[in-house]
């Protein structure tokens, strides 16, 4: 497996493999990769010939109160788990290589950024939007894989490259959650150990929307009420937002009457912020 740290170096792997008729897929991550991250490489590496996976801890998607300092990092096992998992290149560019000092390029979006995590953390998916792009300029892949995990993420990507004509296809991957349900993430690592049982009140009170959804509840607002009143059972827990929203728009929804995505953001004291979702669509 490649480790490249500079774009020159992944553009110049990515030509010979063009060069060669093969298909390239990327996978954009922060680092302290787990089995979320490795079911996405997994895809990639069903579907394409070779996969890049990108780990950057890009500082222009936190806040300046957000815990860009405190992001947990272990590159050698996260090359560890990227070579068992079939990866051809690593690209572990340091910030500078990304961002010049004269760096002023940025890709914005309206309506889908509005909401739900645009609201709490407004310079966000900014940064999210103008790193992806670089990245997708950089290794010019066929795919890349993203996860369901972070919906209005998912969402705002697809959105972007169909707007901007970007010519790749980019691939949603189901949310891989820990046995109890509380879904894979590099932040569960801030959690102590009563903290961490706080946090499956998240995945409680998705199971619960969801099952209230496909036994037929349309009314928004009443999936909302029972997990927002099930959330604050949770002495530990703090709500930043329950919301249904419209599965393409991220607009909030009051009766579902197509796809949805019902996403949640919770405090665990105030040690980390958590998110969990999940995906319906009723039936015709
Ligand atoms: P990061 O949080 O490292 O996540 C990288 C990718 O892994 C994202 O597409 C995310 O949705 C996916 N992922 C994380 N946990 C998952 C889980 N439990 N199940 C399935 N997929 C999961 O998201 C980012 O990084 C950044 O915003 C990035 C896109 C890399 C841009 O900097």
């Amino acid at each position: 497996m490649k480790i490249a740290y500079t774009v020159k170096e992944v553009r110049e792997q990515v030509k010979a493999w063009k060069k060669e008729g093969l298909t390239v897929g990327l996978v954009p991550t922060m680092g302290y990769l787990h089995e979320g991250h490795a079911s996405l490489m997994k895809k990639g590496v069903e579907q394409c010939d070779k996969v890049v996976v990108s780990v950057f801890l890009n500082p222009m998607q936190f806040g300046p109160t957000e815990d860009l300092a405190s992001y947990p990092r272990d590159f050698e096992a996260d090359c560890k788990l990227c070579e068992e998992m079939g990866v051809a290149m690593v690209f572990h560019p340091e910030p500078e290589e990304m961002y010049s000092p004269n760096f002023c390029s940025y890709v914005d979006m309206s309506v889908l950024t509005e909401d739900l995590c645009g609201k709490s953390r407004p310079v966000h998916f900014r940064g999210v939007c103008t790193v992806c792009n670089k990245l997708f300029n950089i290794a010019q892949p066929d795919k890349a894989f993203f996860g369901e995990k972070d919906a209005q993420q998912l969402a705002i990507i697809k959105r972007m490259v169909e707007d901007l004509n970007m010519d790749l296809e980019i691939v949603g991957c189901p949310i891989i959650r820990e046995e109890d349900g509380l879904a894979k993430s590099s932040r569960n690592t801030y959690l102590n150990e009563s903290e961490r049982q706080a946090a499956l009140i998240l995945s409680k009170s998705i199971f619960l929307g969801k099952k209230m959804a496909e036994e037929g509840e349309t009314d928004a607002t009443k999936i909302v009420a029972a997990m927002t009143e099930l959330i604050e059972t949770e002495p530990q827990a703090h709500i930043d937002y329950v919301k249904v929203v419209d599965g393409l728009t991220m607009q909030p929804v009051d009766v579902i009457e197509g796809p949805i995505v019902t996403a949640i953001a919770v405090y665990i004291n105030k040690t980390a912020r958590l998110i969990d979702n999940f995906h319906f669509t009723p039936a015709e």
